[in-house]
């Protein structure tokens, strides 16, 4: 697997997830939830703290059309909630995300990419290589949303920082998987996880608790609710635990001009539609089977 974040704390969270149950192959960075600066840091420090032997390569700073967006008020300003990072030991590999992305999908047969922040590198990718669908076993998307949206009534926050770069993804992709909202909202982690991480007490599961317990706060100021969504973990688990989780393959489709629907996923649900379309649009979820896995990739002592 390899998994291309905006760490973020779900991120975070979903790379620990992801190197427990899936071979880590590497981890790219994007601009998303904080800024590029921070959400590299953020990937090497994940690695540092788990003893991930993982490479790390930085993408893009921007979108290519929208200005840079963040969603700092849920993940705090360094994107890492109130953790107080160790000093970073090592580099990231290069600034190529792209480049990496492709030479692994050369290198490596059936890596899956899973794509859980705003899609500007995974569009750089197909644009530069359109073969590179041939290449992977899949591409999981954490973003958008069958019925509404986090950041705007329509929008969910990574199709939303970057639709055009979503747009092309989308539509040049191929055995796309959405993890969309419907899903990862059903998925609410709350005190008792924050505890059960805590008594692990090693240094993987000491972090984890620490952004969970942020998560935690921020969903319950924000929203009012008692437990908070780990979007992006809920993706990786589609993909190493896939009985787990139903959709159906719908068309879907980026809206780029809206005056109140801009980065909304439009998922076309009529029955006269036939199932046989690119994008697998998962809409269940067996939540309390997906929080114990979470539970267990982070309190294990053994890597994958
Ligand atoms: C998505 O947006 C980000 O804030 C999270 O990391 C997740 O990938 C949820 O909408
Ligand atoms: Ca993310």
């Amino acid at each position: 697997m390899l998994v291309d974040c905006d760490p973020g704390l779900d991120d975070a969270i979903a790379l620990l997830t992801a190197a427990h149950f899936a071979e880590l192959v590497g981890i790219t960075t994007v601009d998303g939830n904080v800024r590029i600066e921070h959400t590299t840091r953020n990937a090497l420090a994940v690695a540092q703290i788990a003893d991930l032997n993982v490479e790390i390569h930085q993408g893009a700073s921007r979108p290519h059309v929208n200005k840079p967006r963040n969603a700092r008020h849920v993940h705090g300003a360094t994107g890492l909630g109130n953790v107080e990072l160790p000093e970073i030991t090592r580099s990231f590999n290069s600034d190529d995300a792209v480049g990496f992305i492709l030479e692994t999908s050369n290198r490596i047969k059936d890596v899956h990419l899973v794509a859980v922040g705003p899609l500007t590198n995974i569009a750089e990718a197909l644009q530069r290589d359109a073969t590179l669908p041939d290449r992977l076993s899949g591409l999981t998307i954490m973003g958008g949303a069958v019925v509404g949206g986090n950041v705007t009534a329509a929008a969910e926050f990574n199709i939303w920082a970057d639709p055009e770069a979503a747009d092309i993804v989308f539509r040049l992709g191929r055995d796309v998987t959405m993890v969309g909202l419907d899903v990862t909202q059903q998925v609410l982690l709350g005190t008792d996880q924050v505890t059960q991480m805590r008594q692990a007490n090693t240094p993987k599961a000491t972090l984890a608790a620490d952004l969970l317990e942020y998560a935690i706060n921020r969903s319950h100021e924000l929203r009012g609710w008692t437990g908070a969504p780990i979007h992006d973990a809920c993706a990786v688990l589609t993909v190493t635990h896939p009985h787990l989780f139903n959709g159906d393959r719908r068309p879907v489709n980026i809206e780029l001009t809206g005056t109140h629907t801009r980065g909304m996923t439009v998922v076309d649900n009529r029955p006269s539609i036939a199932e046989n379309h690119n994008t697998l649009v998962l809409r269940t979820v067996n939540a309390n089977a997906v929080i114990k896995l979470i539970v267990e990739a982070i309190t294990a002592t053994q890597t994958h």
